[in-house]
């Protein structure tokens, strides 16, 4: 499929612009944090990255829909859906803590699949981006995943949802059992980035509980066109309304789908 070469330079110049508002926040005064729960942390620059992308991608794509992490989502009749969180890595962002980003990803109804995505880390000036059959790069040089075939190896991430106090979604379980048989685990706080440092071949693979299509719509597609494999835990099709993500090299997918799937801790 030929993709509009319009949409994606947006998605690159929204992602960008949106970029340097989290930049002019960090560490600034001007920053306010409040609480969506106890543990789920929003910050004013979430909120002012994401009416800049929103009313920018209005105004040039009036027909696409929006789904956007923190509220400002709208309806088009276009086959377009544009997923965007506007800063992944709130935690991170909120601490001081120099690793978060901007992701935004386009599904097409009639492809029933991400078509584009961009995931833009200000403080690194690291621009992924990926078009589907087109390749992924990053700040325009092609990436792609690693190649080790051996778990033992392997440098792996993950992250642990904000609804970690519900035993049975705490991800400790999964976590326990990767740890004794890797080289280790990353937990670096943004799940957009996490997937793209797959795709670049930084980290060998990724799973997470309970993620939503704003975290994974573009690292997905970027993952794959760097010749990783994402699904579900069991191997199965990846779905981005599902909550569940694994994304890998592909050499190490079958024994991470079934390090997941153990009936046993
Ligand atoms: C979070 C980050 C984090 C992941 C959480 C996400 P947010 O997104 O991606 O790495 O572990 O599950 O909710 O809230 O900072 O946009
Ligand atoms: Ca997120
Ligand atoms: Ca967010």
């Amino acid at each position: 499929m030929s993709i509009d070469k319009n949409i994606i330079e947006s998605v690159i110049e929204f992602s960008r612009n949106a970029g340097n508002i989290l930049s002019a926040g960090f560490r600034s005064e001007k920053t306010v944090v409040s609480y969506k729960s106890r543990t789920d942390l929003v910050t004013n620059i979430d909120r002012e990255s994401e009416i800049y992308i929103v009313s920018a991608i209005e105004e040039r794509f009036p027909a696409h829909s929006i789904v956007a992490e923190e509220g400002a989502s709208r309806d088009g009749n276009s086959d377009f859906i544009w997923y965007v969180d506007p800063l992944d890595a709130t935690n991170n962002f909120a601490h001081g803590i120099p690793f978060f980003c901007v992701s935004i990803g386009v599904y097409s109804k009639v492809e029933k699949s991400v078509v584009c995505g961009a995931v833009f880390d200000p403080c690194h000036n690291e621009m992924f981006h990926a078009t589907k059959g087109g390749g992924a790069f990053c700040n325009g040089v092609p990436i792609k995943v690693s190649g080790i075939v051996d778990i033992g190896i392997a440098l792996l991430a993950t992250g642990f949802p904000y609804a970690k106090n519900d035993m049975g979604k705490n991800n400790l379980t999964e976590f326990g059992r990767f740890l004794p048989n890797i080289q280790c685990i990353r937990r670096m706080g943004s799940a957009a980035l996490d997937l793209c440092y797959v795709a670049s071949g930084r980290i060998d693979g990724f799973w997470e509980p309970l993620l939503k299509p704003w975290d994974t719509a573009a690292g997905s597609l970027i993952v794959q066109e760097a010749g990783g494999t994402v699904t579900k835990y069991d191997g199965s099709v990846y779905d981005l309304e599902y909550p569940q993500i694994l994304a890998s090299n592909g050499n190490l997918h079958k024994q991470m789908t079934d390090i997941l799937t153990k009936t046993q801790a």
